[in-house]
């Protein structure tokens, strides 16, 4: 007996094996330190618990609407209207889904149509994971185009002109990205707006924009935080996804939403919607309450947990960038180092291991110093020579673990 092969073929997520391997160490009492989750040290900010603590106390324990509460949608909309001054936006083009994984997976279950022959997920690479399963399961098909540590894993425009064909469906732009810790500047993404909204005029009508906004919040390098979107002449073939696991610590609480604009924004709200009511129905009832909180009354938290992260992205950085032999840009948003470790690769572990990739240089690391970190192999081409590490931990474990991964590769011959 098999599964479905769309089943059987689908990798599980890396990063959650990593991390799963790590707490398995740490509950067999081994001093691992783990850098592999995506995920904020802090709480919850206590307003939005009472938010939720509240209106389960309250019975607020039934079915709700489908795309999330009409309060919750009028707040996201005000939000994506005034802080990324996307046009266009109301109530009725946000959806509320079970975290930003799960909007962006509905999002490609929603736009790819293979048998329109419109299937191509333009993906700048590194990118994070579960983009490429999720273009595989809806039936699309990945155009990756490459980047590397020596231009801040950025796609240049010129690489973008050259990708977009008539099957053309996604373009995923993720600024701060996960794995890479890097974004692009207002006049990057103007520029790539301009290419969209040119090749959509002539070449690619169904091109569409997703732009994974995960962590506009978590930024320190003294660029702007810009929202593709608010480009008018793109505007109404954008997505703009964002959710609140990242920036209010909300990890386990699973919150995501996505907002598109105009006529074409409206019924991407609707399909997706639709695809939603055929599967997990709502977000939780009790939860909805906790949106609002969180994207009105919280601003004081989410600059405290920013000025944390920047102040341990300048630590990392500096430990990274010390040891011989690894190539990494300097972080400018989210909480990752994406360094490159190729060097070393063809070397010897002081354990006898050898070092022939970055899964072999993670797993010797692991086995080795206890140091848990994240292979690049998942993250698309050229992700294979990098390791992702997480500074979204106490400095105590950054300065102890980064310690341990010099020492590591000190020892490798
Ligand atoms: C780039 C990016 N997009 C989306 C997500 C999804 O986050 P969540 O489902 O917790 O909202 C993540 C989480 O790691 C991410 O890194």
């Amino acid at each position: 007996m098999r599964l479905a092969s769309r089943v059987e073929s689908l990798p599980p997520s890396s990063t959650l094996a990593v991390t799963a391997r790590a707490k398995e160490l740490a509950r067999a009492g081994v001093d691992v330190i783990s850098f592999a989750a995506g995920e904020p040290d802090f709480s919850t900010p206590q307003l939005v618990v009472e938010a939720a603590v509240s209106a389960l106390r309250g019975g607020q324990t039934r079915y709700g609407p489908v795309p999330g509460d009409p309060e919750s949608r009028r707040v996201i909309a005000e939000k994506l209207t005034r802080e990324n001054q996307i046009p266009g936006v109301t109530a009725d083009h946000v959806v509320i889904s079970s975290g930003g994984k799960h909007s962006l997976a509905l999002l490609f279950q929603a736009l790819i149509d293979a048998e329109a022959g419109i299937d191509e997920v333009l993906l700048p690479v590194p990118a994070w994971v579960s983009y490429a399963p999720m273009t595989t399961l809806a039936g699309g098909r990945v155009v990756e185009i490459p980047t590397s540590s020596a231009n801040d894993f950025k796609m240049t425009p010129e690489q973008l002109e050259r990708a977009i064909t008539a099957g053309s469906r996604i373009l995923v732009i993720n600024s701060p990205s996960n794995p890479c810790g890097t974004m692009y500047s207002p006049e990057e993404l103007r520029a790539f707006a301009q290419i969209v909204a040119d090749a959509a005029k002539t070449r690619a009508p169904d091109l569409v924009v997703i732009s994974d906004e995960l962590y506009e919040k978590i930024i320190f390098g003294g660029i702007d935080h810009f929202s593709i979107g608010s480009v008018p002449a793109i505007a109404e073939r954008t997505i703009t996804v964002n959710g609140l696991s990242k920036a209010y610590a909300m990890t386990g609480w699973r919150i995501g939403y996505f907002a598109g604009s105009g006529a074409f924004g409206l019924k991407v709200a609707r399909g997706v919607a639709k695809l939603q009511s055929q599967s997990t129905t709502s977000i939780p009832t009790f939860i909805m309450p906790a949106v609002s909180a969180a994207l009105t009354k919280c601003e004081s938290e989410v600059a405290r947990m920013r000025e944390a992260f920047a102040a341990r992205a300048k630590i990392a950085y500096s430990l990274i960038a010390g040891i011989p032999g690894l190539v990494c840009p300097e972080p400018t948003g989210a909480f990752y180092l994406f360094p490159d470790v190729s060097a070393h690769f063809g070397k010897k572990s002081a354990g006898g291991r050898q070092i022939t990739s970055a899964a072999a240089f993670a797993e010797a690391l692991l086995e080795e110093q206890r140091v848990a970190v994240v292979p690049g192999e998942d993250f698309g081409s050229g992700g294979e020579k990098c390791f992702r590490l997480t500074f979204a931990c106490d400095e105590k474990s950054i300065r102890e673990g980064i310690g341990r991964i010099r020492a590591f590769i000190g020892s490798l011959r």
